[in-house]
């Protein structure tokens, strides 16, 4: 049936013409996707190691292939680019590329600083293009399970939620751990509770490579009360990708690691109202614990979809640029609660753009 769809708008529409700028960890699962959507038609690739372009030539020999990042944003044929390469280019190529008239998807995070996201966003504005951060977890169902729960009030008011995203490996030489992992669990908190926090407090420590924090312990403190603990790591004996969240009403675990990837507890605690002054009863329910039916779609496909969407209809993505200048702004505040030894810094309300 999507297969149907998807055609349909194929036919109805010229596909778009893309390009994907970086081609190392990340960039050959955007290359993949988006050679699966019939909505777009992959133009070219751009790296500036030529054995990563001889990688995808020998895939998809239809693709052009260039070193030259200017090369990508003189052709014509290229509607929109696709950046996948370390975080301190983001900004210097986005803006290229939105200078150009090029609609842009960058991965997450958006920018290095919150002034340079600022800036990507207002070019895409003056431009009328579109321009979206990659992040991917918005687009992951179980995710979306866990939204529409929160959304629909069956979970209650959001107590607390805390988040393990930890494993061995990838170290970044460019990024700190809050750089590289937080992003995920920042943007996830973003669009679960529709707000960011007022108050950020952090510890890190950088275990192995010296000035590149390797592990991370942050607090979040949200306006409505929700209080928020992230765990995240580059260095841990396994892989953990477990959030708990914990309402009024019910409970959920989310483990992206496990064939049961949601589970939700019909369990709380209850304080009646005392029948004296200074007599407290609480009352403890553990119901019942459902696993929901969560469909089998890759994110980044999803993901891509909405990108090429947005562009089509003028719709802000899921993952818009909003989003992705709040997860920036989120992540600037743990970097200032480190520089001042762990102290709690006020984030001001969300800033319109
Ligand atoms: N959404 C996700 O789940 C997810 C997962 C992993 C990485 N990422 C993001 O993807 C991006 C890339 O991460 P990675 O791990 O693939 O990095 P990487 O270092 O493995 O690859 C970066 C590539 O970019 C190329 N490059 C650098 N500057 C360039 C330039 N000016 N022009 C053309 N090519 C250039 C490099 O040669 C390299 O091949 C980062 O922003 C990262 O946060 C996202």
């Amino acid at each position: 049936m999507t297969q149907m769809n998807d055609k349909a708008q194929a036919v109805d529409g010229r596909p778009l013409g893309v390009a994907v700028v970086g081609l190392g960890y990340w960039g050959p699962n955007l290359v993949r996707n988006l050679q699966e959507l019939p909505e777009v038609r992959l133009v070219s690739v751009c790296d500036l190691r030529e054995e990563a372009l001889a990688v995808i030539s020998r895939r998809y020999p239809a693709v052009a292939t260039t070193t030259s990042f200017a090369d990508v944003l003189a052709d014509p044929q290229v509607e929109a680019v696709v950046i996948a390469t370390p975080v301190s280019t983001h900004h210097p190529l986005a803006a290229a590329a939105l200078e150009a008239g090029k609609h842009c998807f960058v991965e997450k995070p958006l920018a290095a600083s919150s002034s340079e996201a600022a800036e990507l966003i207002a070019l895409a504005g003056e431009r009328g293009l579109t321009l979206m951060p990659g992040h991917t977890f918005l687009y992951s169902p179980p995710v979306q399970v866990v939204r529409s729960m929160i959304e629909s009030g069956e979970l209650g008011d959001i107590y607390f939620i805390s988040t393990s995203r930890v494993n061995l490996g990838l170290h970044q030489s460019d990024a700190s751990v809050a750089w590289d992992l937080g992003p995920h669990d920042f943007s996830i908190l973003r669009y679960w509770l529709e707000e960011t926090p007022a108050h950020v407090s952090a510890l890190s420590r950088s275990c192995i490579m010296p000035g590149t924090p390797d592990v991370a312990f942050i607090n979040l403190e949200f306006g409505s009360g929700a209080i928020a603990h992230v765990e995240i790591a580059w260095l841990a004996p396994s892989k953990l990708r477990r959030t708990t969240v914990v309402g009024s009403r019910k409970m959920v675990v989310y483990d992206d690691t496990s064939n049961e990837p949601v589970r939700v507890f019909d369990s709380g605690v209850t304080l009646p109202n005392p029948e004296t002054f200074g007599e407290y009863r609480l009352s403890y329910r553990t119901g019942d614990i459902v696993s929901p039916r969560i469909d089998a779609a890759e994110p980044l496909l999803l993901e891509l979809r909405d990108f090429c969407a947005a562009i089509r209809t003028g719709s802000t993505p899921r993952s818009s640029s909003h989003l992705g200048l709040e997860v920036v702004r989120m992540i600037e505040a743990v970097d200032e609660s480190l520089e001042l030894n762990g102290a709690r810094v006020g984030l001001a309300p969300t800033l319109a753009v």
